[in-house]
């Protein structure tokens, strides 16, 4: 595929990992430096997408040109992504989503006290984005999410692929350290759904996103 296979197309691309507050000093986050997000806006923009970038704090610089949405909470990331996703084309989901928040926020920063030696903090579970985004999904549309496993890679990548009617998913094993969260380099096995398997050399996350980016384009090509 060449350099401009996604012109004219609209891409909503998510990054970093979402916060949730505890109380106003404090918040539960994973290690998400949103570098995978980011190269897959970057690839996209250059293959000619009009991108929007849905995106968690982050250290980084996004691509000039592109639509920035800066957002904290996994429910902002849920707002901000189902308000956009109905003039969108496709939506790529790499951004760590929290799995859990924490029930109540307090509204005045948590103290310690002389009888209390621990704190139990209570969860629930987050929407599940891809989730609400797959009842939305018109047949034109794209989905691509990101599978974070540390065991049974292939297999969960596998459910998540079917579970959240993903057109692309990209299986990254996030057990090693020298690829996955924060590390410069990616290597992710690349599902269709129809089950056919790509497995990506080690490389930089934007040689990772370029190769995603034109599965991406093929597939759109198809609908
Ligand atoms: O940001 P980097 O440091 O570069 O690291 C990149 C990465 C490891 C974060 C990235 O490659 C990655 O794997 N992102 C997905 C992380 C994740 O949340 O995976 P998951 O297996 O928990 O979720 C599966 C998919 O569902 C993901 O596309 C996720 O964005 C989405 N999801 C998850 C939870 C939720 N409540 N709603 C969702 O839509």
């Amino acid at each position: 595929l060449g350099q401009q296979s996604l012109q004219g197309k609209s891409v909503i691309v998510t990054a970093g990992g979402t916060r949730e507050r505890l109380d106003p000093v404090r918040f539960l986050t994973n290690d998400s430096s949103g570098k995978m997000g980011y190269a897959v806006a970057e690839a996209a923009q250059q293959a000619g997408a009009t991108v929007t970038l849905i995106t968690a704090p982050t250290r980084l610089t996004p691509p000039a040109g592109v639509t920035v949405v800066p957002i904290q909470s996994t429910s902002d990331l849920a707002q901000a992504v189902l308000d956009r996703f109905p003039q969108a084309d496709a939506l790529v989901m790499a951004a760590a989503v929290a799995d859990f928040q924490p029930l109540d926020v307090a509204d005045q920063k948590i103290k310690k006290s002389a009888d209390n030696d621990g704190l139990i903090l209570k969860l629930r579970k987050t929407p599940d984005i891809l989730a609400e985004v797959a009842k939305i999904k018109q047949p034109h549309q794209v989905t691509v999410g990101f599978a974070a496993e540390t065991q049974n890679l292939l297999a969960n990548a596998q459910h998540k692929l079917h579970s959240k009617s993903l057109d692309l998913l990209a299986a990254n094993d996030v057990s090693r350290t020298d690829i996955g969260f924060n590390s410069d380099d990616n290597q992710v096995t690349l599902i269709d759904a129809n089950g056919e398997q790509t497995q990506t050399p080690k490389t930089s996350k934007i040689q990772i996103a370029t190769l995603l980016v034109d599965q991406l384009a093929k597939i759109l090509a198809t609908k």
